[in-house]
């Protein structure tokens, strides 16, 4: 028996490794060939310092001067004395270069390829080696672009127990991979892309949930929804969906699936066109107040084009609320992500 250990690096970069209960976490790294920072493997220097954000674990032996009680309590652990008691999640104070480590290259086949309106596709790969990709829900990849020497990040809408990875691409005009998949994709290409990545990912839910997508920044929430659909997620999670017009609403059915087997899920979307159609007109924000932010007590996950990503963050500041936790993804049109997470 081994647990799933994912090492998140500073570049965004994560790498899975198993470990068994009765070995290290850095043992297991070491085994897997990343060199995370070690210095006395003793538990006397602190030089492995890490935030455990999930999973349970036997912190080992070590001294105060290494990792102090206060840190413990605040998630902080050390990799070269911890052991697994569940899969883990680990923020690795360094980058995947320094331990000596990259992002994994996948190769795959194009088995699907929807279009869900004139404006948002998705397309599905069937990954060659499925075992060998692991990613957190929320994650992207570089995806190359068939027939080019470009690359394009697209978060997986699909969740990480799913057969097939799937992300959803908003076209643009002259934009590589929209011009492929407009013109040239053909189900049976091939495809290969680079990853998991990023930090925007779905921490242990332990208080309500606030999802805020914009756009095809709805497909990194998929995947989370996918995750606590999964997992039985008790949890109150509402999540906020807007669009710039109706053509731009896609997987309206879906959450409605996620809305019938997640107790506690909800959903609304909005739509800024005045022409539109739907219930809301406007903008996420008209939908944002102290009860859907749970006066506070909260983890906010955001992710949408930056503009509106500012616009939230400046709603929620200047209803005087502070979300216990924050985590937002930007993306611009040419998909070049952008992850961080506010206090
Ligand atoms: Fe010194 Fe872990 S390497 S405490």
């Amino acid at each position: 028996m081994s647990f799933q250990v994912a090492l998140n690096f500073e570049d965004g970069i994560t790498r899975f490794v198993e470990c068994r209960p009765d070995e290290t976490v850095a043992e297991a790294s070491y085994k897997a060939r990343i060199n995370i920072p070690l210095d006395c493997r003793d538990g006397a220097c602190g030089t492995c310092k890490s935030l455990c954000e999930s999973g349970r674990y036997d912190g080992g032996d070590y001294i105060d001067e290494a990792l102090t009680d206060d840190e413990a309590a605040d998630g902080y652990c050390l990799p070269c004395q911890m052991t697994p008691h569940s899969d883990l999640v680990l923020r690795i104070p360094s980058s995947s270069a320094a331990a000596k480590t990259a992002a994994a290259t996948h190769t795959a086949t194009l088995v699907d390829i929807t279009r869900h309106s004139a404006s948002t596709v998705e397309f599905a790969l069937d990954v060659d080696d499925r075992d060998a990709l692991d990613f957190l829900p929320g994650q992207y990849v570089n995806v190359t672009v068939p027939g080019t020497d470009q690359s394009r990040s697209y978060s997986f809408s699909s969740g990480p127990a799913q057969g097939q990875a799937s992300f959803l691409v908003r076209l643009t005009e002259g934009g590589a991979m929209s011009g492929y998949l407009a013109e040239r994709a053909r189900v049976g290409d091939r495809v290969e892309f680079t990853g998991p990545m990023g930090s925007f990912y779905l921490r242990e839910l332990t208080r309500p949930a606030l999802l805020l997508a914009g756009g095809t920044g709805l497909a990194p929430l998929l995947s989370m929804l996918e995750r606590m659909a999964q997992e039985r997620l008790t949890h109150p999670v509402h999540l906020l969906y807007g669009v710039t017009t109706d053509q731009d609403l896609v997987h309206l059915d879906t959450l409605g699936d996620y809305a019938e087997v997640i107790p506690g899920f909800t959903f609304d979307h909005c739509v800024a066109a005045p022409d539109s159609t739907a219930r809301n007109k406007g903008f996420v924000t008209g939908l944002i107040d102290s009860s859907t932010l749970y006066d506070g007590d909260v983890d906010v996950y955001l992710c949408g084009p930056p503009a509106m990503v500012e616009g939230v963050r400046s709603h929620i500041s200047s209803l005087g609320i502070t979300p216990t936790s924050f985590h937002y993804e930007k993306f611009t049109p040419a998909a070049v992500r952008q992850t961080a997470e506010a206090a």
